[in-house]
């Protein structure tokens, strides 16, 4: 732990929020006291949201998100992986990828393996879900006997046997990050793109990852509704990344509807291995594709062919030995919901419309995602998707199956997919793209 004590001047934090609310720009010193100031608790939370909603209302420049990411990396642990060697005692670079969250998004499960097989270390750092995104430590505990709390020495232990590890990052990781996103969720100032990026960029920093890949998504299950935001908050980030040394990329990807025919927790475990095994949907396979050869490129590993990983078992087996290594059982059967239901087509045509929102939201209300931090996810829970858009359907025929263990979470989850499926006479195309565009 290397956490920098702020000696500065001090200020009034009413000063500072008057200035932003008047449109004015903020000191390097104003910022590193005011992050300071609220991780110790001088700054009152409520004087924090005023300010959260003034940058919010009235944004950042480049330089002010910079000091602000630069004040919340310092306000923990920084990590350090320059050390890290393979078993045979060679260099390994490091890599990671970090999405701003979607439905379905199970990609860190088959991407993190998968990028191993090249000599890369990929040291995931990942959160629990709240509201209708999922979280990946949520789907890899439905895995028996998993375990995501490591200390920093199996961390490292790990990334040099296997090369992958993706665990819960420690309470030491930009601690300002934690105490200001808590505030922003409540004080509805989650949406700033000053924020978002310095909130993401300050812990991928922090982790010390050397590469980085930022999957942005757009769409109605991200965050980010439009083209123009997402470029935005990409292009800040991408930024961020490359002033602080680590070579960051972004790609903007879909998120209109769900990535693959999965969302929940063990249904979206059990679809990434059968993307390991050389299987799974398409989209799901395209992306994680596309994302390793990002993560090796930026590391400077080159003429990989993660495709031919996939389907020749090498990502398998370091999957397999990532899960073993944190206690799982990768041979385990995973938890069933004991309840399902299931949503019919409502007429013939092309299936050009499944809303990612109203998915995620279904998902989550069938016990698959939480409503508080401290609430508990049933492992079986979710929507298991028969179709995707650009599939003719015939009206009668299951579009989805809706599971969980407790039946009375049907009506809600039904009322969520009210509207979700939009179908279109035969002939018909579906209008997005999955990967929309790279910023370098
Ligand atoms: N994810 C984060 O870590 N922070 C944000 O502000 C939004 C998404």
């Amino acid at each position: 732990m290397n956490r920098a004590a702020y000696t500065g001047p001090a200020f009034d934090a009413v000063d500072i929020i008057r200035t932003k609310r008047d449109k004015g720009t903020l000191s390097p010193e104003q910022i590193t006291w005011t992050i300071d100031a609220y991780t110790r608790g001088t700054i009152a939370d409520e004087q924090m949201a005023a300010l959260n909603m003034a940058i919010l209302l009235n944004g950042m420049d480049r330089a002010e998100i910079s000091q602000w990411t630069a004040a919340m990396i310092a306000s923990g642990e920084r990590m350090d992986f320059s050390g890290l060697r393979t078993p045979a005692g060679a260099a390994m670079a490091t890599t990671d990828k970090h999405s701003t969250g979607g439905v379905g998004d199970k990609i860190t499960l088959p991407l993190a393996p998968l990028v191993a097989v090249f000599g890369a270390a990929v040291p995931q750092l990942s959160g629990r879900g709240l509201g209708h995104t999922g979280g990946t430590l949520d789907k890899l505990e439905a895995i028996p006997g998993w375990r995501a709390s490591l200390s920093n020495e199996e961390m490292m232990r790990q990334l040099s046997e296997v090369g992958a590890v993706i665990c819960a990052a420690g309470a030491g990781l930009a601690p300002a990050d934690k105490k200001l996103y808590a505030l922003r969720d409540v004080t509805g100032t989650v949406e700033a793109i000053p924020l978002i990026a310095s909130s993401i960029m300050s812990k991928k920093i922090a982790e010390g990852t050397g590469a980085l890949v930022l999957d942005v998504k757009v769409g109605s299950g991200a965050f980010m509704k439009n083209i123009d935001m997402a470029r935005e908050l990409a292009q800040t980030m991408v930024a961020l990344g490359k002033d602080a040394g680590v070579n960051t990329v972004a790609l903007l990807t879909d998120m209109s509807t769900p990535l693959g025919l999965t969302a929940g927790n063990a249904i979206e475990v059990e679809e990434s291995v059968e993307v390991l095994a050389g299987g799974g949907p398409e989209d799901v396979v395209e992306l994680t594709v596309k994302l390793a050869e990002e993560m090796l490129e930026a590391a400077g590993i080159h003429g990989a062919d993660p495709a031919a990983a996939l389907k020749d078992g090498r990502a398998m087996d370091v999957w397999r030995r990532m899960i073993s290594a944190q206690g799982g059982d990768p041979d385990a059967a995973l938890p069933v919901a004991k309840e399902s239901e299931t949503f019919y087509a409502p007429a013939d045509g092309v299936l050009v419309g499944l809303d990612a929102m109203a998915v995620g939201v279904a998902a989550w209300r069938l016990g698959a995602g939480r409503a508080r931090k401290e609430d508990i996810v049933q492992a079986g829970a979710g929507v298991r998707m028969h179709a995707k858009p650009g599939a003719v359907v015939r009206a009668g025929e299951p579009l989805m199956t809706l599971l969980t263990d407790t039946p009375e979470k049907f009506e809600r989850a039904r009322e969520a997919l009210e509207g979700a499926v939009t179908i279109a006479p035969e002939g018909s195309r579906p209008a997005n793209q999955l990967i929309i565009d790279r910023i370098a």
